[in-house]
């Protein structure tokens, strides 16, 4: 895993000149987009400092509708496309091993939004190779539905709600497969049976999503006990990993990511920019092998260069700089050095929290750790605006260790832990703080 780091100076360089090989709303004669650069009376340009690349790209407003690996695309903004491709590559190629140049993707608005286009490529592209086989001798249409009636999308019980969404979009069969208490990762002989009971109803292709990083506990899905089971059954399969929370940790931190893309039964990837990395919002990332994103190309986007593979639409060609930037300001050393510092303060807290015998889960590379709700008060959890699984009945409490999250914070709340006005035996109420249960 290898990217340079590049100074500020250099990268404002490199932006200013990517800029300058864009369309310019201000410079040139512009008249077929319904866009400019931002609103003269919000956003002065005199106030813009014009020094700032990333300032500088927001004020200018390139849009980059469209995918910019595959195909043609919009020839205006193919200065800060550019960017946009290179960034994509260092997550595809060096964060999660592709082959040079064996992938597409694009800077979607968030996790959502990629794990929607993720599952739509996987749906599209499992039902065009079969109609594409059969369609002489059915009519394609009628054909394509049944296809779709044979597929459903297996996920944990830990997986993102986004997965849900994309069920309920798609109106896919979506299969939860409970976890094991103490890895949560899929308990396997249910995902067997359950694989079973939908090829009984005549399911024949699965679209499997694991988590690097589940939004609750951080979990790792096995891809290989996943993929071992699934081989023993006669089914079509494929996975997309939603790596939104771990993509920017893990592969950085743990020595052995099973998760990547040279594994041949995973497809694609989502990442999300504005957790880990701190770009901001509307930075989710999808990548996806070769050969697989041409399955959503929308030929009705004729007004587009090269039409659209894509979910969103316009969107922003600053936040793409926004990525960019970050990558190449840290470097691939800088960045696992980052990560291994966050991860270190995790494992002191780990270390702190194991001390004073509170029960918690975390996964081994991952900067989550989740807080049996019996170990900790209401009230301290909300001290530390730590989040909940759920609002109601709160089992669980998460901290997110991230870069404000040093060792004093950590210290503070382990003293505090360890200072709770605890009695054996008291159970805390959900709703009402540090009040006991009378029995
Ligand atoms: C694992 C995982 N996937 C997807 C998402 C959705 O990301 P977004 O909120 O950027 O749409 C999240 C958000 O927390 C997540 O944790």
């Amino acid at each position: 895993m290898y990217w340079e780091a590049l100074s500020l100076e250099d990268m404002n360089k490199h932006i200013h000149l990517a800029l300058s090989h864009n369309v310019r709303y201000s410079d040139d004669t512009v008249m077929g987009y319904p866009a400019s650069f931002l609103d003269r009376v919000v956003f002065p340009k005199a106030e813009i400092d014009q020094s700032s690349s990333f300032w500088k790209a927001l004020w200018e407003n390139p849009n980059h509708i469209g995918c910019h690996t595959f195909g043609l695309s919009e020839s205006v903004f193919e200065g800060t496309h550019k960017i946009e491709r290179d960034l994509l590559r260092i997550c595809a190629e060096e964060l999660l091993q592709a082959k040079p140049q064996q992938w597409d993707g694009y800077v979607a608005s968030g996790g959502t939004e990629a794990n929607i286009q993720a599952l739509w490529v996987l749906r599209n592209y499992w039902e065009n190779i079969h109609a594409n086989i059969h369609a002489s001798a059915r009519s394609k249409r009628r054909y394509a539905q049944e296809l779709h009636n044979a597929m459903t999308i297996i996920s944990s019980e830990d997986r993102h709600y986004s997965i849900d969404k994309v069920a309920g979009i798609m109106n896919i069969h979506h299969e939860l497969i409970p976890v094991e208490e103490t890895t949560r990762r899929m308990n396997l002989e249910i995902l067997s049976n359950t694989i079973d009971a939908e090829t009984s109803e005549g399911v024949k292709f699965f679209a499997i999503v694991l988590n690097m990083g589940s939004t609750m506990y951080g979990s790792v899905d096995d891809v290989d006990a996943v993929v071992a089971l699934f081989e023993t059954k006669s089914v079509e399969f494929m996975i997309h990993v939603d790596a939104a929370f771990g993509g920017f940790i893990y592969p950085l931190v743990s020595p052995d990511n099973k998760l990547n893309f040279q594994n041949p039964n995973i497809i694609s990837f989502t990442l999300d920019a504005h957790k880990m990395l701190q770009a901001p919002y509307g930075t989710g990332i999808y990548v996806v092998k070769k050969g697989f994103i041409e399955s959503v190309l929308t030929k009705g986007a004729s007004y587009v260069q090269g039409q659209d593979c894509t979910l969103s639409g316009s969107r922003s060609g600053a936040n793409a700089i926004a990525v960019w930037m970050i990558l190449r300001a840290y470097g691939s050393k800088g960045g696992s050095a980052f990560c291994k510092d966050i991860w270190e303060r995790t494992n002191t807290l780990c270390q702190g929290l194991l001390d004073i015998d509170v029960s918690f889960f975390r996964e081994e590379y991952m900067n989550i750790v989740t807080i049996a709700s019996s170990c900790i008060s209401r009230s301290l959890a909300e001290k530390y605006h730590l989040v909940p699984n759920c609002h109601d009945n709160p089992k669980w409490w998460k901290i997110v260790v991230m870069d404000h999250v040093d060792k004093t914070v950590i210290s503070s709340f382990l003293f505090d832990m360890a200072h709770e006005d605890k009695d054996p035996g008291i159970v805390y109420l959900p709703n009402a703080g540090k009040k006991p249960l009378e029995n």
